[in-house]
């Protein structure tokens, strides 16, 4: 049986980053709410549990706890942060509000090297902390094993139980050995084989893909975006032949998107069905300014046309999703909230009966789908691909929808990401935005009377927050240059300098 390490989550924002930093060791790891029982944890059989940080107090009379016969079931476990402060306080410990100054940034830290923690590494390290809480009173048969100048207990032990915290957070960049000390964790205290790698993974999705289909067939909504792409490579592996992929065209694809997505994927082993339906969806669009209304208009439509082709398959009794895990994650783990929206629909296709439903990339974080999407021979313009909303260009048009206003956004997105490229600018998302203010300009003897295109790029981790990046000024001079002069109708450019918040990342 497989390692696992359970992360009871208390609401810290790095809990993802954790589990993602113990898989990048080789070690499978799952994440749990904070209240799971014991019996759960039993039937779980980890070999060591972390907890993660959160923004309460443990002495708050609401603030998320665990049961404290976790700390006595010998197994290892780790605190991070407030859990730290949980573990010393509920194993008897005293825990109060720092009395000189929080500790915020990076930090200057003196480790014990004898502790298994910090096992062959230098006594001085540097962390990332953030707490405005502290263990100012050790549980008996804990000791210190790092510090800060303003926080004694930046890390604690009690060996004999196995049981561990630190103050600081190890799974983030800031922490430059963090990962080393997480490792220490998984290899010296719990025992850790480094049994969890992509190669094994992805023969045991195709074989438990096999097992669940049998001769039955299997219908994807394929959309071109990494997760179903990803999907659909892996289930034509699987069950080569026994798989159909719709690909709703809504007509709001990138440039020549439609086009590429059915060269990538026709002929492989799936059958793959592509419906043209941008009149369709321009026809539900027209005169609709409102960007929820637009949203709602096409997810619904989606629906419909899915549907409608999905009837022409009457063989088919299973429904694949790209769902990944935070999508699990952020639905709380109930198998009825994990249908994936797929155009920020409730789910699909509603009135159709399956056997059942086949996710199989349901335990993977997004760069482990990339991993996967790779071995299995995907193209990188596939698995590489920066994330595009389900309603398209449709967030990115403000005011109404026209086919004019498609090709205008459609050819000036073009030209910044090729310059974007050109000048290996680096960014997470990027895109242009045509906005619904024309502007006066003059070409030649003539005045215009164009759109505005606003151009953004942004650089994030987790698409809840993000900044702007600073594209060098030569690029931008050359992306509006191009814009403007390439792309009719478009008389001005701009470039978002608006970080999320207070802005969102797309425009509408
Ligand atoms: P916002 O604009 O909310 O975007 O900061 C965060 C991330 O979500 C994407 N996004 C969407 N994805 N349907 C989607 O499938 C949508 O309606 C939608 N709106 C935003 C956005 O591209 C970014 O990656």
């Amino acid at each position: 049986m497989q390692q696992t390490i359970v992360i009871l989550d208390f609401g810290g924002q790095y809990k993802e980053l954790i589990a993602r930093r113990v898989r990048e060791c080789h070690v499978f790891s799952i994440i749990k709410p904070g209240d799971i029982t014991p019996e759960e944890i039993r039937q779980i059989d980890p070999i060591g549990i972390i907890l993660t940080g959160g923004p309460n107090s443990v002495y708050d009379e609401h603030s998320p706890h665990c049961d404290k016969a976790i700390f006595e079931m010998g197994i290892p476990v780790l605190g991070i942060c407030y859990g730290t402060q949980l573990l010393a306080w509920s194993v008897g410990g005293k825990v109060e509000a720092c009395s000189a100054l929080s500790e915020y940034g990076k930090t200057k830290m003196q480790v014990n090297p004898e502790s298994l923690l910090y096992h062959g590494m230098d006594p001085n390290q540097i962390c990332l902390m953030s707490h405005t809480d502290q263990i100012t009173v050790l549980p008996e048969g804990f000791n210190s094993i790092a510090c800060t100048k303003n926080c004694q207990n930046a890390s604690i032990q009690c060996a004999k139980r196995k049981l561990y915290g630190v103050q600081f957070h190890p799974e983030v960049e800031s922490t430059p050995n963090g990962t080393q000390i997480i490792r220490n964790f998984l290899y010296r205290v719990c025992g850790a084989v480094g049994d969890y790698n992509l190669k094994d993974l992805e023969a045991r999705l195709i074989a438990d893909v096999k097992k669940q289909v049998g001769d039955g067939h299997v219908l994807l909504a394929l959309s071109g975006g990494v997760d179903s792409s990803v999907c659909a490579a892996l289930l034509s592996k699987a069950i080569p032949g026994q798989l159909h992929c719709v690909f709703v065209d809504h007509g709001l694809m990138r440039k020549d998107e439609g086009d590429e997505v059915e060269k990538a994927f026709s002929g492989k082993n799936l059958h793959f069905i592509r419906v043209n339906a941008k009149e369709r969806f321009l026809t539900a669009l027209k005169g609709v300014t409102d960007p929820e209304q637009k949203r709602k208009i096409i997810g619904a439509e989606f629906v419909k046309v899915f549907e409608a082709e999905s009837k022409k398959l009457p063989h088919v009794n299973f429904l694949a999703q790209g769902t990944i895990y935070p999508d699990v994650i952020e639905s709380g783990g109930s198998k009825a909230a994990t249908i994936k929206s797929h155009h920020n629909v409730g789910g699909l296709p509603r009135d159709m009966q399956f056997t059942g439903v086949v996710e199989p990339l349901r335990g993977l974080f997004k760069d482990e789908v990339r991993i996967i999407g790779r071995q299995l021979g995907l193209a990188r313009a596939y698995v590489d691909r920066q994330p595009f909303p389900g309603p398209g260009l449709g967030v990115r048009i403000m005011g109404e929808i026209t086919p004019e206003k498609i090709e205008i956004l459609q050819n000036a997105d073009y030209i910044f990401r090729e310059e974007m490229k050109k000048h290996r600018v680096k960014a997470d998302q990027y895109f242009a935005v045509l906005t619904d203010t024309r502007s006066v300009g003059v070409v030649g003897d003539f005045r215009t009377y164009d759109y505005t295109v606003a151009l953004r790029a942004v650089k994030t981790s987790d698409f809840m927050t993000c900044e702007f990046v600073q594209v060098p000024y030569k690029a931008l001079g050359v992306m509006s240059t191009r814009i403007v002069n390439e792309v009719k109708g478009v008389g001005r450019v701009v470039y978002d300098i608006t970080g999320k918040p207070p802005a969102t990342i797309e425009w509408c």
